[in-house]
C-alpha cells in the first residue's frame, strides 16, 4: 500500500516548481527524512529543504544561527538537545491543538519546555550484536551493562561520541542515572578499553555491526529492525539492570523566515498519518500520536527494564554541557 504512495509523490515531486519553502534541520535517520518531506511537498505543493544532522550537531548548527536563523524547523533526534535549545531560547513557544491528541510522555516534553518542543517518538536504548561474529570470535552475547566491560570484548564495541550524538548522550545520562555520578564515570572509563571506535552519528555503530565490523554497538534497540530486514545478521538486547529511553523531538525555530509553513509543516507531523511513515521508512520508533498504528516491529516497552528518565534535569543546558565536558577530560582523552 505504502510503495505506490511513495512512488506517486516522487513523481508529483519531479519537475515541480514549489510556491512555499521550508528549511528543516532532520535528526532520524535519512530514509524517514527524505520520505516525509517527499509525501509532504506533494501533498502542500511546499518544497522542503532537508539537512541532516545528530542531535548534537543540530544543536550547534542552530546556536551557531542564533542571531540569523536559517532553519524553521528541527524535526527529530533526542529529547535532551532539544530541551537545552528551549532554554538557550533557541526555538519558539508554539502550543500545538494536536497536544490532546499525544500520549502524555510527549506532552509533559512540550510542558516542561513551555511549549518550545514536543515529543514525536519515544525508543529505549540497548545494545545491538552481530550474532554469527560473536560466535566466530567465541563471544557471549552481552546481557548487562556490566558485560561490555569484559575484556574479551575489546576493540569490539562501538559508540558514538556524545558531543555529536543524542544516542551516545542518552547513554551517558542512562549510566549517571543508574549508577550514580562517579560509578557511572569508573564505568564509562572501563568502557574506553574496550571501544574500536566512537562514531559521529548515532546510528552507524549499528550499522557496523550489521555489517560485520564491530561486534556489539550501544544503540537505540529501534535501529536493529531496518538492518536485519536489509538481510544483515543484527540484534539488539536490552540491558538486565535497566535502561533509558529517548523522548526524540520537534521544535520550532525562534526567528523562522518561514514561520506559517513551520507551523503547518508541525503540525502534519504530529498528525497520526505523518507519524505512520516512520514505518513505511523502516524506522521503528514508538509514535507520540495515540492513533498512530504500532507497527510490530516497535520495542516492546513492557518487556523491557526502564529506568524512571529525568528528562528535565538531563536535558537542562548546564548539566549537559558538563557531563559531555566531563566525558571529553575524563574518558576520551584516555588512552585505549
Ligand atoms: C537515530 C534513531 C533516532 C534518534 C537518532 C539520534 O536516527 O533512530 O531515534 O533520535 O538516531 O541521532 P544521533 O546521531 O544524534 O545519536
Amino acid at each position: 500500500m505504502k510503495k505506490p504512495l511513495i512512488a506517486a509523490a516522487l513523481a508529483a515531486c519531479a519537475g515541480s516548481a514549489f510556491a512555499q519553502q521550508i528549511n528543516v534541520i532532520c535528526s532520524v535517520q535519512a530514509e524517514w527524512c527524505s520520505l516525509l518531506s517527499t509525501v509532504y511537498a506533494r501533498s502542500t505543493g511546499v518544497k522542503v529543504n532537508m539537512s541532516l544532522k545528530g542531535s548534537g550537531e543540530a544543536l550547534a548548527q542552530l546556536a551557531a544561527e542564533k542571531e540569523n536563523p536559517k532553519t524553521d524547523v528541527w524535526f527529530g533526534g533526542t529529547g535532551d538537545p532539544h530541551l537545552q535549545a528551549a532554554e538557550q531560547g533557541l526555538t519558539l513557544e508554539y502550543k500545538s491543538p494536536s497536544l490532546p491528541q499525544l500520549h502524555e510522555w510527549a506532552q509533559q516534553q512540550a510542558k516542561q519546555s513551555g511549549y518550545k518542543t514536543v515529543g514525536i517518538y519515544s525508543g529505549p536504548l540497548g545494545f545491538g550484536y552481530n550474532p554469527e561474529l560473536l560466535a566466530k570470535k567465541k563471544l557471549a552475547v552481552p546481557k548487562a551493562w556490566a558485560d561490555l566491560l569484559k575484556p574479551q570484548y575489546k576493540g569490539d564495541i562501538q559508540v558514538a561520541n556524545p558531543a555529536s550524538s543524542g544516542t551516545a548522550y542518552t547513554m551517558i545520562a542512562t549510566l549517571v542515572q543508574l549508577m550514580g555520578e562517579e560509578k557511572a564515570f569508573d564505568y564509562l572509563k572501563g568502557l574506553h578499553k574496550n571501544v574500536g571506535q566512537y562514531t559521529r552519528s548515532g546510528t552507524a555503530p549499528i550499522k557496523a555491526v550489521a555489517r560485520g565490523e564491530t561486534a556489539v554497538s550501544i544503540s537505540f534497540v529501534h535501529d536493529g529492525p531496518q538492518e536485519k530486514m536489509a538481510g544483515f545478521p543484527v540484534e539488539t538486547v536490552t540491558p538486565q539492570e535497566g535502561t533509558g529511553a529517548e523522548i526524540g523531538s520537534m521544535s520550532i525555530i525562534k526567528g523562522a523566515r518561514n514561520l506559517d509553513a513551520a507551523k503547518k509543516f508541525y503540525e502534519f507531523a504530529l498528525t497520526a498519518s505523518a507519524q505512520e511513515l516512520a514505518a513505511a521508512a523502516k524506522q521503528y520508533q514508538l509514535p507520540s500520536n495515540k492513533g498512530a498504528k504500532v507497527d510490530p516491529n516497535v520495542p516492546d516497552f513492557k518487556k523491557i527494564k526502564l529506568i524512571s528518565y529525568d528528562y528535565a534535569k538531563y536535558g537542562a543546558s548546564s548539566e549537559r554541557k558538563r557531563l559531555i565536558s566531563r566525558w571529553e577530560k575524563e574518558v576520551n582523552s584516555l588512552p585505549r
